[in-house]
């Protein structure tokens, strides 16, 4: 007990102990970008779902008793949606990355990963226990150096395409050709860009006509959604390598199948609504413009948009200051984001108006 409360006491020296927290305030931290957690039509459809019998437990692992044709149904529809071969849900998203990464990558192939990757991206690449090589966030030329530096190995590249925490989007048309020139295969986790972006929210690699390039894409269900989950999409085999050999998928209880009824729903809502889809971005164009000069919001472009500050204590002094001004936004600290790159992540979600935006403008400039 004492090791742990010196080590809690260290994390609380360098202003890095979390705590839980329920949400106060105008909500700038949620992925919710379109406000679909709380939508009545897929509230609806999942009081239908159970009304009409769906079981409301999984009861088992999809290989045993949790096997249900509403995820079939679902999966089906989704890689349709995608315009893929197939598609498989997983119970989270960390859960789909970390199966998917690996159950592929074998102990003699290497991993080219982005350094600033998920943690789920990461811990899927250290249990495959394949060579892992880190480059820097977005550089597509050190993904080139680093398959060209290990000609024949059985190689994977891993990124993000809208990303989490530098709410950046490197073009991923570099990425492909440089995978296609070495024969390595691109993993892209599409998690933030899923109801967005693409002809009908489909994500980034669906808008930039990238689905038949890319090997495989992870497509999160709690952000833009508005549930929790995740779809990997790729080809058949793909899917059927998943079904034996992904662990999370595997060694896990199914989800519910009254919850396939809400993602139906949730796809609806976003395929349907292109206004909507767009609202996170033009506002977050709107608060980047007024904080130009003001703030570094480093290379954001999309609906995440952090307001580096560098020092973790910077980072908590000013998501103290703008609770007291009614604004839940969070400080993001390492091993989130690297050292001295400490930041409050703003998310821009469909819900908030052009003038909370602006006030928000002025609070922000008010405490920094
Ligand atoms: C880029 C990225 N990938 C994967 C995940 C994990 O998804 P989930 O929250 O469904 O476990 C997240 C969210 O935390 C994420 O931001």
């Amino acid at each position: 007990m004492r090791d742990l409360r010196a080590r809690l006491d260290a994390l609380a020296a360098r202003d890095q102990r979390r705590e839980l927290r329920s949400t106060h305030g105008v909500d700038l931290t949620s992925n919710d970008y379109l406000g679909l957690s709380t939508h009545p039509r897929i509230r609806d459809a999942l009081i239908d779902a159970l009304t009409r019998g769906a079981p409301h437990g999984g009861t088992g692992s999809r290989l045993l008793s949790g096997q249900h044709a509403a995820w079939s149904d679902l999966e089906a529809r989704f890689a349709a949606w995608q315009g893929a071969d197939a598609a498989l849900y997983f119970a989270t998203g960390f859960g789909a990355n970390t199966g998917l990464i690996a159950s592929l990558a074998q102990p003699d192939d290497v991993i080219v990963s982005d350094a600033l990757n998920h943690a789920s991206l990461i811990d899927g690449a250290r249990l495959s226990r394949a060579e892992r090589v880190i480059v820097p966030h977005g550089d597509v030329h050190a993904v080139d150096a680093a398959l060209t530096a290990r000609p024949g190995r059985n190689a994977w590249v891993v990124i993000e395409s809208l990303h989490s925490m530098e709410g950046d989007e490197p073009a991923l048309l570099p990425y492909v050709e440089v995978c296609e020139r070495h024969g390595a295969r691109l993993i892209v986790d599409d998690a933030h860009a899923t109801g967005l972006d693409g002809p009908q929210g489909q994500g980034l690699v669906v808008r930039d006509g990238l689905r038949e390039r890319v090997f495989a894409s992870v497509h999160t269900c709690g952000k833009a959604l508005g549930q929790s989950g995740a779809f990997v999409v790729g080809s058949q085999d793909l899917i059927d390598w998943l079904v034996n050999a992904a662990r999370p998928f595997i060694f896990s209880t199914a989800p519910a199948p009254f919850l396939a009824a809400g993602l139906h729903a949730a796809i609806d809502v976003v395929s349907s609504d292109p206004e909507l889809r767009a609202r996170p971005r033009a506002l977050a164009d709107r608060l980047r413009n007024g904080l130009r000069g003001r703030v570094d919001t480093g290379r954001s472009t999309g609906p995440i948009v952090p307001l580096i500050v560098g020092t973790n204590a910077a980072a908590l002094a000013l998501q103290s200051k703008l609770a007291t001004r009614g604004w839940d936004a969070r400080a993001i600290r390492p091993p989130t984001v690297a050292e001295g790159a400490s930041r409050v992540r703003v998310v821009m979600r469909a819900p908030l108006t052009e003038a909370q935006v602006d006030s928000l403008v002025g609070d922000v400039c008010a405490a920094i």
